[in-house]
């Protein structure tokens, strides 16, 4: 079974073939034929993402990149077609998503309406090992910071999650305080690379409500407070020592939700997994941890592919086609 997947729901237009190697979940697990993206560059010059603009761009270039994709896997026709329904920008997730249904329909094959942060989820399951369920997901991307008990297929609960802002909205941020721009996240990694991690002692936070739940806008304050009464800080220290802040940080939430479970092996996935410290950071506490490769963990249509296929595989009902878009959609819902 061969599944066709398009992911617009932000910046990145993306299109993806995939197939059930085997055809059962039990077989084996979902092998990518092509993986074809379009990240609009666009956007750097407004220093953010351009809802309007991000809409328009992925009208001009979802056909193309899907031709791409189908072109690239050698096929013509797919046995299914996946999109993202949300969340994400409405106008952005509107346009594969309509897309996605209208050449299922004139292919006269099923549909189907994925959740993005599901792809994020479970995209460590396009690797070889990949985890087996049960398995802990840390979920970090521009939008979401969330510590998943992954169960089964459509199976999940969150352990933690933050209560302000998400891991990639905060890199962002910092990015911007320090002059570095837009992307942030890859920029101030970047930066990283040449400041003293322990220049700067950020103290790790701490919500007093639910001890588990995570927030970020107490360390942005903390990176900002310090750039004012300490201007001639060196960016690259300020940047190491956030950066190093937040994985301590998200290590300590994991090893919270392991002694939680009992489960130790865990999945990164979302775009500040492709961050390298907390890449590291994850894999020194000695748990099996799971890290798709970088581009995997930053938006693409395989992941979306991989959530369509596992679901077709356990025997889950295609969705109608008069499923709608979604800003937020929860995950365990
Ligand atoms: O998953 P993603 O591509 O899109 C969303 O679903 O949000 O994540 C994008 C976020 C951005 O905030 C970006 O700054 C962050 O992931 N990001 C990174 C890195 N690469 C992307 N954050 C830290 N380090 C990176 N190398
Ligand atoms: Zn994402």
């Amino acid at each position: 079974m061969k599944v066709l997947a398009v992911e617009t729901s932000c910046d990145e237009t993306a299109c993806a073939v995939v197939s059930l190697a085997g055809g059962s979940l039990r077989e084996g697990r979902t092998i990518v034929l092509a993986d074809v993206i379009h990240s609009q560059a666009v956007h750097a010059r407004y220093g953010g993402v351009v809802p309007e603009i991000a809409s328009r761009a992925h009208i001009e270039h979802v056909v193309p990149t899907a031709r791409a994709a189908l072109a690239a896997a050698g096929i013509e026709r797919p046995d299914a077609v996946a999109a993202t329904a949300g969340p994400g920008l409405i106008g952005a997730v509107l346009v594969g998503l309509s897309f996605a249904k209208a050449a299922a329909l004139g292919w006269g094959v099923p549909f189907v309406a994925v959740n993005h942060l599901e792809g994020h989820l479970l995209s460590a399951l396009l690797d070889d090992p990949a985890p087996g369920f049960p398995f802990l997901s840390l979920v970090i991307s521009g939008g979401h910071t969330t510590l998943y008990e992954a169960r089964g297929v459509g199976d999940y609960r969150v352990l933690c999650e933050t209560t302000d802002d998400a891991v990639g909205e905060a890199f962002d941020k910092v990015a911007r305080m320090l002059g570095l721009g837009y992307p942030g996240g890859p920029r101030v990694e970047v930066a990283a690379r040449t400041g003293n991690p322990r220049a700067i002692n950020f103290p790790l936070p701490r919500p007093a409500s639910r001890p588990m739940d995570l927030s970020f806008s107490g360390l942005k304050t903390a990176v900002r407070t310090r750039l004012e009464r300490h201007p001639e800080s060196r960016v690259e220290d300020v940047a190491a020592s956030f950066q190093d802040t937040v994985a301590r940080y998200l290590v300590d939430r994991v090893e919270k939700g392991v002694a939680l479970t009992g489960i130790r092996r865990v999945a990164l996935g979302g775009g500040a997994a492709a961050n390298g410290h907390i890449r590291e950071a994850m894999v020194a506490t000695g748990l099996e941890v799971y890290l798709p490769p970088k581009s995997r963990c930053t938006d693409n249509a395989a992941m979306i592919g991989n959530v369509a296929a596992l679901h077709l595989a356990a025997g889950h009902d295609a969705s109608p086609l008069d499923t709608s878009a979604r800003a937020r959609w929860d995950v365990t819902a």
